[in-house]
């Protein structure tokens, strides 16, 4: 029994040494191009199913995510805030999702969003820790804002680029859901694509931004 103690205890001396060297030794590689090992990926993904998975168990998702009028207020927010990392129909792959670790999921697949929605809502207001996805509810957006972004997501995948660029059209840019004050936070935004610009981040290499 004494022998088996020693035993855990020189493993638990041994392991903390081992994470001391990690962390101080510069050795672990924060670079975004340089991915994971297959054991520590796994590890970060099952903490971050389980965590959202638990604290979006008691969400109550309003009954109403279809509906028209909230799919038409999300499309505005979303151009603006979500569609350089999310993508959109019609969009294609940006600079910014591309250099991102993990890559943000492309949401126009019915996949990356069936049966999400409490999950997502979530999501969007927490954001998730050391991976480039802001927790929004910092911004001031409020909770039905946030529905009507889920709203969104879930109807996404069925747009074409016409109806996509439509939709953004008809909705009032980026507004909180009708917030006070937060327009004012944003005077130069106008996000709205243009029909024959589906892609707002405009790839001119001549001149501007240019590499
Ligand atoms: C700067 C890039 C960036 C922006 C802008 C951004 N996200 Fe994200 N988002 C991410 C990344 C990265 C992840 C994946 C994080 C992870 O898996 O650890 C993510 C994850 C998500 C997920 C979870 C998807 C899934 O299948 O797991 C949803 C939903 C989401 N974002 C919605 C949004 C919405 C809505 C907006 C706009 C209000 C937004 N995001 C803006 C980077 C971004």
């Amino acid at each position: 029994m004494k022998r088996f103690l020693m035993g855990v205890l020189a493993t638990l001396v041994t392991g903390a040494a081992l994470g001391v060297v990690a962390v101080y030794s510069g050795l672990f590689d924060v670079a975004a191009d340089a991915p994971h090992s297959r054991f520590v990926y796994r590890m970060i993904e099952t903490a971050r199913e389980q965590s959202i998975e638990r604290h979006a168990r008691d969400l109550a998702v309003p009954g109403d995510l279809a509906d028209t009028e909230r799919v038409r207020r999300g499309a505005g927010n979303y151009a603006a805030m979500c569609a350089e990392c999310h993508l959109a129909p019609g969009k294609a792959d940006s600079e910014i999702r591309k250099g991102l670790y993990p890559e943000p999921p492309d949401l126009t697949h019915p996949e990356a969003v069936a049966d999400m929605a409490a999950q997502h809502f979530w999501i969007i207001k927490h954001g998730i820790k050391a991976s480039g996805m802001p927790a929004w509810s910092r911004g001031g957006i409020e909770d039905g804002a946030i529905w009507d972004l889920v709203a969104f997501i879930q109807r996404m995948p069925t747009l074409t680029a016409a109806q996509y660029v439509a939709l953004v059209e008809s909705s009032e840019g980026h507004s909180h859901g009708g917030r006070s004050g937060t327009e004012a936070m944003h005077p130069d935004d106008d996000h709205t694509p243009s029909p024959g610009n589906a892609d707002s981040h405009e790839h001119s290499h001549s001149g501007g931004h240019a590499h």
